[in-house]
């Protein structure tokens, strides 16, 4: 046993004290993850862009503590304490001790900051999930002198939310075992941007933010209704359908075909909310204000301009670079104004987490 200056004990070869910083992008399904089963394993694959600016950046301060298998941590969103979320993460913690056993031998401050409103439908918790998991797998791999492994870390990131597991990859993301695709898995995620059409790397993704409001029902709570819902087993034969049309779409650089099923999902997935019991509902007037503009928008234009919704009200715009200057005007001076407060965020496809090592 060891006393370090302060009069805190721990064994030795433990873990010494260090700080590790990761910032971890949020990611948008185009073939939606939309019920589950088991220890968070998804009744369908989905596929998703990773994104670059909706992100979370976690620090962890740790030092070593005395291993009574306990947990001891503190921790802040936005520069506060956050015992709301400090408790889902624990818990996250205590369910999958065995995967990351060495918590318990260290004091951990861990402080989080989104770049975007939480509970928004933007997936905060893929960013946020995966960014605390990348942190953690960093301790770990500087102990061992490993390197980390980004399945792992999508394999641990789906137990603490299912969305997660996508955002460790750059581009393009699959989640769910699929027949036709070799190494898909319902355990964890695969990179797949190399597969596609290179436009889909610089691909937009402009975030409306109709709402900043907390959803009235969590993700969680809307894919346990799936239980009981009687569209379910069609709604997951459609999805593994749509992920292999979208994947050839994507390899054909069709992005009439690519649009049609990306704006699908997005009802598919709101319509099962709303015929789920008991029923309810996330979009908000401006909502189907702007997907009427998109549509119309895009007829007069011709230009190739789609969207998407996560589980909540905002909009996300899909479009290729090569037309970002032409579809400016009509986002800004139409678009726009349906935001609450005018707020965007003007988003594309990323690389995945990223490792910081200054403030
Ligand atoms: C609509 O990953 O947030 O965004 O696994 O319960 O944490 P949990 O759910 P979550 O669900 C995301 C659902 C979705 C679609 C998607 O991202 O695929």
């Amino acid at each position: 046993m060891k006393i370090d200056a302060e009069g805190h004990k721990f064994k030795e070869g433990t873990i010494q004290e260090g700080r590790v910083r990761w910032k971890s992008p949020s990611n948008i399904a185009l073939v939606k993850y939309w019920g589950k089963y088991g220890e968070q394993l998804p009744k369908n694959p989905s596929i998703s862009f990773t994104l670059d600016k909706a992100h979370t950046i976690t620090q962890i301060d740790y030092r070593p503590k005395l291993d009574d298998g306990k947990l001891d941590i503190n921790f802040f969103f936005e520069g506060k304490p956050n015992e709301a979320f400090g408790q889902k993460i624990e818990q996250f913690l205590v369910r999958q001790i065995n995967l990351i056993p060495w918590v318990t031998q260290l004091q951990m401050t861990i402080k989080s900051e989104n770049s975007f409103p939480h509970s928004s439908g933007i997936a905060s918790s893929a960013s946020g999930m995966s960014a605390l998991v990348m942190c953690l797998l960093d301790i770990e791999s500087k102990h061992k002198g490993v390197e980390i492994s980004l399945a792992k870390a999508s394999y641990i990131s789906r137990l603490a939310s299912g969305s997660a597991s996508r955002s460790l990859f750059p581009d393009l993301a699959i989640w769910g075992s699929h027949n036709a695709i070799k190494g898909s898995s319902n355990l964890y995620a695969i990179p797949y941007g190399e597969e596609v059409n290179p436009m889909f790397k610089t691909f937009h993704d402009d975030i409306l933010i109709i709402s900043g409001k907390e959803k009235s029902v969590s993700s969680t709570a809307g894919h346990a209704l799936m239980n009981g819902n009687i569209y379910a087993e069609n709604r997951y034969m459609q999805a593994n359908q749509n992920l292999m049309d979208i994947i050839r779409s994507m390899k054909e650089g069709d992005l009439e075909k690519f649009g049609a099923i990306v704006e699908s999902e997005a009802l598919t997935l709101h319509a099962l909310m709303m015929c789920s019991t008991p029923s309810y509902m996330l979009m908000e007037p401006h909502t189907i204000s702007v997907i009427n503009e998109i549509r119309q928008y895009r007829k007069e234009s011709k230009h190739p301009i789609y969207f998407t919704l996560d589980a909540g009200p905002n909009i996300h715009l899909l479009y290729p670079d090569n037309i970002a200057e032409q579809v400016s005007p009509f986002i800004k001076e139409v678009l726009q104004p349906y935001c609450v407060g005018g707020k965007m965020i003007y988003d594309k496809v990323g690389k995945g987490p990223q490792k910081l090592t200054h403030e």
